[in-house]
């Protein structure tokens, strides 16, 4: 836990323009203020990413949604009401104050309360929205440690608050629920089971084609440096290989092996996910190949995340 001064100094640096790295329930984020077009531009910079992948506003509390963006549908209140803070985004109309570079050139804008005391303190402290992405690298391995960040990203940044090891490790869950059937742009840490429970049945539209909607959806998102291969059924051995199991180790000889959870739990699972895959990757092996996790609940997003990492991605097409 920082102390109230290190969140103090976070806030001024927020409020003068800088970048400051901060946890949230699922990843850290790399965090300006959301009103300040030229603070905003700095995010896309330190990460090189493409200016047409829009950044995520995060307030400090659900009051603060109106106030900003003005009416939202009801779905979007019913679902603001039930899961924040929480790791849920929603989409809403763009307000005038954001600067069109935060939702690049979007009319619409992801917004969400995290589930992270320091994230919410700063916010309330800094008194201002702040747009963050997840604080990585554009198409690297998302940060659920502050040494993650430091590895990735490093001098681009102000100031880094280190809230320890992130609680979900897997980026929120993005949903437009504008319309009369609400729909899931990104898998992610609160399982469509939930959402279901408040809005009844959602279409889950992962993938993209062309102009992608939620680029965190793009194919090659999420990939360490090293190859990974998805697997469906147990692999022989490779001595240069590393292995990513979900809860049972493999047999025979790996130069590394990561077991994602011992007891079958996938939210502990989803918890490690990241964390474990930058470990294979520091490892120096040749190849990463990687077992799915059960298809349900949060076991979705960990898939999802899984089959990103393990596509090819080029920039060229
Ligand atoms: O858990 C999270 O959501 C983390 C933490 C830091 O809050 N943030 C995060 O941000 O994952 P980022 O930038 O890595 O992913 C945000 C995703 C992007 O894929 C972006 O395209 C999508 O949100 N997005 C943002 N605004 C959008 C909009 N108006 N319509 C559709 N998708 C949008
Ligand atoms: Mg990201």
């Amino acid at each position: 836990m920082p102390a109230d001064g290190d969140l103090g100094e976070a806030a001024a640096v927020l409020r003068t323009g800088g970048l400051v790295v901060f946890p949230t329930e699922t990843v850290y984020g790399l965090g300006a203020n959301a009103l300040d077009a030229r603070a905003a531009a700095r995010i896309f910079e330190a990460k090189q990413r493409p200016s047409f992948d829009p950044l995520i506003t995060h307030l400090a509390d659900a009051a603060d949604l109106e106030p900003l963006v003005g009416p939202v549908s009801p779905a979007v209140a019913a679902l603001a009401a039930r899961f924040w803070p929480g790791p849920l985004t929603l989409i809403v109309d763009r307000p005038e104050r954001i600067p069109p570079i935060v939702t690049s050139g979007l009319d619409s804008m992801a917004v969400r309360v995290p589930d992270h005391e320091h994230a919410r303190r700063l916010i309330a402290a800094a008194g201002v929205p702040v747009a963050a992405p997840s604080a990585n690298r554009f198409g690297q391995l998302s940060p659920t440690r502050a040494e993650h960040v430091v590895r990735g990203l490093g001098a681009a940044v102000d100031l880094v608050l280190d809230g320890g090891p992130t609680r979900c490790g897997i980026e929120s869950t993005i949903v437009d629920a504008r319309g009369d059937h609400p729909v899931v742009l990104r898998l992610g840490a609160l399982p469509v089971e939930e959402l279901e429970k408040v809005t009844g049945p959602v279409t889950v539209r992962p993938g993209s084609s062309g102009q992608p909607v939620a680029p965190g959806t793009l194919a090659a998102h999420y990939a360490p440096r090293t190859p990974l291969r998805l697997v469906s059924s147990a692999e022989s051995a490779g001595a240069d290989r590393g292995y990513l199991a979900f809860r049972d180790g493999p047999a025979g000889d790996w130069a590394a092996v990561e077991v994602l959870s011992a007891s079958g739990d996938l939210t502990e699972a989803a918890a490690r996910l990241f964390d474990a895959l930058h470990r294979l990757d520091a490892a120096k092996v040749t190849e990463i190949v990687v077992e799915p996790v059960p298809d349900t609940g949060v076991g979705r997003a960990v898939n999802d995340r899984l089959r990103r990492a393990a596509a090819t991605w080029d920039p060229a097409t």
